[in-house]
């Protein structure tokens, strides 16, 4: 049993089993295949990532606590951040709440959530936690906080229980005190009811039969094949007796009932799909005629928050998706992003106006080449406040709320940037004219900052003084301080068509300017293709993870890429193969020519989803003579017109690709740049990945890589997450992850020797 010594000894890193054997040879890798599958065990490679005091490593990752975005009580003096860290001894992921002061020097308090839930502002002083109950309910406590802003921050009551839910699938709860109705969504069957969710669940599980049909898209969604229910908003008496007592009258009126919306729109939508005014509701829906595979329009509408009327339309018909309504602070206007065409989903979003008083609607930002991702008015409802990507940064940006002019056409003003480093989030205005936002950056996951003293801008969106940026928390500071973490340097040079194009280079620990060849480089493709390395924190593709393995990061941010403008943007459509590949070889050779110390010899890359794409595509075209010794290809494409059958969101294909697949001028570009039509070229050694419950990108195109590889010779190993999707969340598998890439690597180009 010499391998359990093994084992227990440094060889192997935080505990994961494993049994590799480097493929050298294609001849020897049938027999390793098999004896991988008997001995999963056996830590026949002694292949270890670096782990030390100073090192950054894929186990500190994932064990370093996440802060979400943090969101102000109506007071504006504390603020609420969800947090979670992965504790390793229990395997458990471990959710908790930090109530941090806005203005003292009172510590933050974090608030344990053992059985995890959902926890949001009731008021000022009050925190609503929605946690697992008995018997498929959920329970609803008050979480009662105790603040005097030089003494004391603490909760001195246990939560008192206020009502409970019928069903466990009550979520995205919004309390605007003024309302005094709780808003939420819920899953519900054709009935709308949300009592008869638990037993009508039953029902569906015990039907005698495993089979879903379907008559209509979606068949499938992301990650999920898409049941009888659909989401409804929700809304249920909730206020403050004179004695201070929570009433929650457990009536639920479902708001959309009998208009075949749902909101928040799946996958990703929650609380910002909708908005809670003293007296209403405003939502985005998916239009509810439209087949949803192929269309991206999404309506806005406004209901009474009591559902007393049906909903109100306020978009004009002819928009292409919307996101993030909200209400003005006095509940007189709602305003919008919006996406001009139906079908795509990469436009430049613009913010509509609606004046409800004046029943007007108007759009602002036209002329702005910037895409805003969310909104907030100003307490004075004189200001709209959002974060937009700008050149790979997310910074906070303002601009004047316009009077509600007689024409739509309206372009008011430039907006005007109030930060300019890192990636902002959960945007918020205070009272007193400040603003609350969180932000990450390459080198630390999210903290929260508040702006103040933001003085009136110069005619050319200028600010003749920055405002003052104060930290509020201090998250992850600690656990980084020791470590070595590269915030990244921005380079620009010529790309496709001459023009400007940018990308991140990281380095390590050591790097020294003139140590010739020093150095293993590992370039990161990103995916969407619609997305952009930018100065942010990741857990699946965190830059500095990487650098502290010994390699040089180089991350561009080819044609395709958001924050650059939207003809940028809009240049990869049809032109999968083209423009990008120019701009990153060029990126490349800019490196290479640069930096010396960087060693060509030692160059590997990895992408996932259009990054892996762009793997498979590389792999295809060795004569665009990057070099690269080995390649990382997750959920990649690999037969471009498949794509456009399997997908689920068949816009996407049907936009980028320019058409259906089956039609003429479709095609010729899929004859010009599909991976699959390449395969007679490959020969670099390649490590595929593949989630099985990904169905953006169905996990046959991973396996058909492999066995692609596998028949030419071409050394190349396959991992199948058979429980994750288009991303790898779950804390142990992301470890394996690592392991199996550093793994690769390190084979192909000892990222250890330097
Ligand atoms: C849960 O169901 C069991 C069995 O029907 C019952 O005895 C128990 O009281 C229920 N608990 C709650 C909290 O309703
Ligand atoms: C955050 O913590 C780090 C390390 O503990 C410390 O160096 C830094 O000054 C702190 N920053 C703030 C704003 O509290």
């Amino acid at each position: 049993m010499r391998w359990t010594a093994l084992l227990s000894a440094a060889s192997l890193p935080c505990g994961l089993l494993a049994a590799q054997v480097p493929l050298r040879s294609p001849l020897a890798s049938g027999a390793i295949s098999k004896m991988n599958k008997q001995n999963w065990k056996q830590a026949a490679n002694s292949f270890s990532w670096k782990e030390a005091a100073d090192i950054f490593s894929p186990k500190d990752l994932v064990g370093l606590g996440r802060p979400g975005a943090g969101v102000a009580n109506v007071a504006g003096d504390l603020v609420l951040v969800p947090f979670s860290k992965y504790d390793f001894d229990e395997k458990k992921n471990k959710k908790s709440i930090f109530l941090a002061p806005i203005e003292s020097t009172v510590k933050p308090l974090e608030i344990p959530l053992a059985k995890g839930g959902e926890a949001f502002w009731l008021d000022t002083r009050t925190v609503g936690h929605v946690v697992e109950g008995e018997n498929s309910t959920l329970e609803f406590y008050a979480i009662d906080v105790q603040f005097e802003a030089e003494s004391t921050l603490s909760t001195p009551k246990s939560p008192v229980l206020i009502g409970s839910f019928p069903s466990t699938g009550a979520t995205n709860f919004i309390y605007n005190p003024a309302s005094r109705h709780l808003v939420f969504s819920a899953e519900v069957y054709d009935d709308g009811d949300l009592t008869t969710v638990v037993q009508q669940d039953k029902e569906w599980e015990e039907r005698g039969t495993t089979a879903f049909v379907y008559d209509e898209t979606y068949v499938r969604h992301w990650d999920t094949y898409v049941g009888p229910k659909i989401s409804a908003l929700f809304s249920a008496p909730l206020s403050r007796t004179p004695d201070r007592e929570w009433a929650f009258e457990q009536k639920w009126t479902n708001i959309l009932k009998g208009t075949g919306h749902s909101s928040p729109v799946a996958p990703f939508g929650g609380t910002d799909d909708f908005d809670v005014s003293k007296t209403h509701v405003v939502y985005t829906s998916k239009d509810p005629v439209l087949p949803e595979a192929w269309h991206t329009k999404q309506n806005v509408y406004i209901v009474p928050v009591t559902g007393d009327s049906e909903p109100k339309e306020l978009t004009c018909g002819k928009q292409g998706a919307t996101h993030s309504p909200v209400f003005s602070t006095d509940g007189t206007k709602v305003a919008w992003l919006e996406l001009g065409e139906d079908g795509y989903e990469a436009d430049a979003f613009r913010i509509v106006l609606y004046d409800l008083s004046k029943d007007v609607r108007f759009t602002i930002t036209d002329h702005w080449d910037r895409s805003p991702d969310a909104l907030a008015f100003s307490k004075d409802d004189k200001t709209l406040y959002f974060s937009a990507g700008d050149e790979a940064k997310v910074k906070v940006f303002s601009m004047p709320v316009p009077p509600t002019p007689l024409s739509d056409e309206t372009d008011y003003a430039k907006p005007l940037a109030l930060t300019s480093s890192g990636a902002a989030s959960g945007v918020q205005p205070l009272i007193g004219g400040r603003v609350l936002f969180s932000r990450s950056s390459f080198v630390s996951p999210n903290d929260v900052f508040v702006l103040s003293g933001i003085e009136e801008s110069n005619a050319d969106a200028t600010l003749a003084k920055p405002p003052t940026v104060t930290q509020l928390t201090n998250f992850t500071a600690a656990d980084l301080a020791e470590k070595h973490m590269s915030g990244g340097e921005e380079f620009w040079f010529k790309g496709a068509l001459d023009r400007d194009v940018q990308g991140w280079i990281l380095t390590p620990k050591g790097f020294k300017k003139g140590d010739e060849a020093a150095w293993p480089v590992v370039l990161l493709i990103h995916g969407g293709p619609q997305g952009a390395w930018e100065d942010q924190w990741s857990t699946r593709w965190n830059p500095n993870v990487f650098v502290n393995q010994g390699f040089v990061v180089v991350m561009i941010n080819p044609t395709g890429s958001t924050t650059f403008g939207q003809d940028f943007t809009d240049a990869i459509k049809m032109d999968w193969g083209g423009k990008p590949f120019v701009d990153l070889k060029k990126g490349w050779d800019y490196i290479l020519g640069e930096y010396p110390e960087v060693d060509a010899d030692r160059a590997v890359a990895a992408g996932a989803s259009w990054g892996g794409f762009a793997i498979n595509y590389i792999q295809g075209h060795p004569e665009f003579g990057f070099g690269f010794k080995a390649l990382v290809c997750h959920d990649g494409v690999f037969d471009a017109a498949y794509l456009g059958y399997s997908t689920d969101e068949l816009f996407f294909f049907n936009h980028e690709w320019g058409g259906r697949p089956w039609d003429k001028h479709t095609k010729e570009v899929l004859d010009k740049f599909s991976p699959s039509l390449f395969v007679d070229k490959w020969s670099t050694p390649q490590l595929t990945i593949h989630g099985s419950k990904d169905f953006r990108l169905p996990e046959t195109d991973g396996i058909a890589v492999f066995h692609t590889l596998q028949q030419r010779g071409v050394p190349s190993r396959l991992v199948i997450f058979p429980d994750e999707n288009h991303w790898v969340l779950d804390h142990g598998n992301s470890l394996k992850w690592h392991y199996e890439v550093f793994r690769w690597f390190d084979q192909w180009v000892g990222m250890k020797a330097q």
